[in-house]
């Protein structure tokens, strides 16, 4: 019989119809096994959450038999998220089958799935089971991983009839042998067979042979899902997983902004959406409401403190800005010239001009008729000549700056809401550093001084500055090189600041490190606050002559 991947399984998997790809999510397991990734018990309940609301088929909530803590958040996720299917990882060995079964015992909805694994590759078996008891010879080995893979399996079934078994290292493996421990696995009652390219090596053409040949060796078990489950080491996380689903997988394994072990795992924004857009093509979709995904991209970014890429597809800054002219132009007269997808869909804004150095006139005055500025025929020329040396000047033009521009001031502040009047820091053997600095705000026209200690000189003068300024945001990343030589070198600093998953860079040079510190941090906190301003500007306008708005500059 020809495998059907379309067709629905005939075991307990309630909800999860073979007519769509099943999306499995694992950012609270792969993805919190991200160097530096891990999550609080609170975070994990509310991405699971967000993850019910994006409509995903399947959570991943932890491994229970790693830790208390990852035991406790299956058993909270199983217990208080209602919709997808909750899953627990176990290797193939009784005491991990038990605490998965045990961990997801709460399950609301009854929807619960065991995903057992084990490694498959020769290089796998040879490093991994060099104990004499899994066998001397590579052969004994794959004797001994098959049988603990069927146990594992059918101890699972006893507490599920939703069973995932994983063939680790799968894109590295023996194709004859990776058939019989599917094979065997199936017969032992797996549900869904998960063929992971571990270690990110397959490309697609592979991975996707991979997949005909284990649908060839399952044919007599077509209602078996078959699943991509890939790394991103090469790259090519979401192009693999999109062979597969060409080559028969109808579930993939992804995290949101892909994050995940060492290069990370397949982004579940980008598979969805490329599968959507592509749909021709496919001839499958997702069940994912895609206009939640901005939001959840955000809200892992948060939670885990990895600031995401402005380039990244799909949920990125910039993932529907345009700023080159010609580009600028042919959004503005038709969208789909340079969008192959709507940002609402995906919960982005529309239509994105920004402004730059490649930014025309086009994109220029529609942007300020947008905001009401109705420039006259005869001041056009010398409104773009001051746009064009402003952005030779400056990385991004915001509204601010434009209002600034047409209200016809010849210095236009680079940094228009504080500036840095006075700084002095003490640090010394039996004493907290500590800094004084004065702040002025441009926006009342007042100074501010404050004062504060720190962990050490840069907190000290970091802390001050925050008292100063005194606006929201978390300092996302510091770093600091040298880019001369000797005691008197060039120190440059670069910071990251953060507010509610948009991010803003502040780079300066000094010879003096804290200089360039403070210098850095507040265009930083300069560019956030432009944003912010931006983000609220409501404008009155009456014979094209700005009246008032809200957020501006006093
Ligand atoms: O990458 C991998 O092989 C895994 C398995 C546990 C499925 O994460
Ligand atoms: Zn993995």
């Amino acid at each position: 019989m020809e495998y059907d991947g379309r067709r629905a399984t005939d075991n307990q998997q309630e909800g999860i119809m073979q007519d769509h790809v099943v999306i499995f999510d694992t950012t609270l397991r792969d993805g919190e096994q991200a160097p530096g990734a891990s999550m609080t018990l609170p975070e994990k309940v509310r991405i699971a959450r967000q993850l019910a609301l994006l409509n995903v088929d399947v959570i991943e909530a932890g491994f229970p038999i790693s830790s208390p803590a990852q035991s406790q958040a299956v058993e909270v996720v199983a217990g208080e998220v209602e919709g997808p299917v909750i899953c627990a990882l176990a290797r193939a060995v009784e005491a991990d089958v038990r605490a998965a079964g045990e961990a997801l015992r709460p399950g609301l909805t009854g929807k619960t799935r065991i995903h057992t694994f084990i490694a498959t590759s020769d290089i796998h078996l040879d490093a991994k089971f060099g104990d004499a008891r899994f066998g001397r010879t590579l052969e004994e080995k794959r004797r001994t991983i098959l049988r603990m893979a069927q146990e594992a399996v059918a101890h699972a079934r006893t507490y599920t009839s939703d069973v995932e078994f994983s063939a680790e290292d799968a894109g590295r493996t023996d194709l004859g042998y990776l058939c019989e421990i599917v094979q065997a696995a199936v017969e032992a009652g797996a549900t869904t067979i998960n063929i992971p390219d571990t270690t990110g090596y397959c490309i697609p053409r592979e991975y996707a042979a991979l997949f005909e040949a284990v649908k060839d060796c399952l044919k007599d078990h077509p209602s078996v899902v078959l699943s991509a489950h890939c790394h991103d080491d090469l790259g090519l996380a979401v192009a693999n997983s999109l062979a597969a689903v060409l080559a028969g997988a109808r579930q993939i394994e992804c995290t949101l902004n892909g994050i995940g072990e060492r290069a990370g795992n397949a982004a579940l924004e980008e598979v969805v959406m490329a599968l959507r857009v592509r749909r021709e093509l496919f001839e499958l979709d997702t069940q994912i409401e895609a206009q939640h995904l901005a939001e959840s991209s955000k809200m892992i970014s948060i939670a885990v403190g990895f600031p995401v890429p402005p380039n990244k597809a799909v949920v990125g800054r910039n993932a529907f800005s345009h700023e080159a002219g010609i580009h600028q132009h042919g959004v503005l007269r038709r969208r789909d010239t340079y969008e192959i997808m709507r940002a609402e869909d995906v919960g982005q804004k529309p239509e994105q001009i920004r402004l730059g150095r490649h930014s025309g006139r086009h994109g220029l005055f529609s942007r300020l008729e947008k905001l009401g500025l109705l420039v006259p025929q005869d001041q056009q020329d010398a409104i773009y000549r001051r746009f064009v040396e402003l952005a030779d000047r400056k990385k991004e033009i915001y509204d601010q700056d434009l209002y600034h521009l047409i209200d016809a001031r010849e210095e236009v502040p680079m940094t228009p809401f504080y500036r840095l009047d006075r700084m002095s820091i003490a640090a010394g053997t039996n004493q907290p550093p500590e800094a004084d600095v004065t702040i002025h705000h441009y926006r009342t026209g007042q100074d501010r001084r404050e004062h504060a200690t720190g962990d050490g000189p840069v907190d000290a003068l970091y802390r001050a500055i925050d008292h100063a300024v005194g606006s929201a945001h978390v300092l996302e990343s510091y770093t600091i090189r040298s880019v001369s030589e000797g005691a008197d070198a060039v120190g440059e600093v670069t910071v990251l600041v953060g507010d509610n998953g948009a991010f803003f860079r502040g780079m300066a040079r000094h010879t003096d490190v804290l200089q360039a510190s403070a210098a850095a941090y507040l265009e930083a906190l300069n560019q956030l606050e432009a944003f912010r301003a931006d983000e609220e500007s409501v404008v009155f306008v009456s014979n094209g002559i700005m009246q008032s708005f809200q957020g501006g500059i006093a």
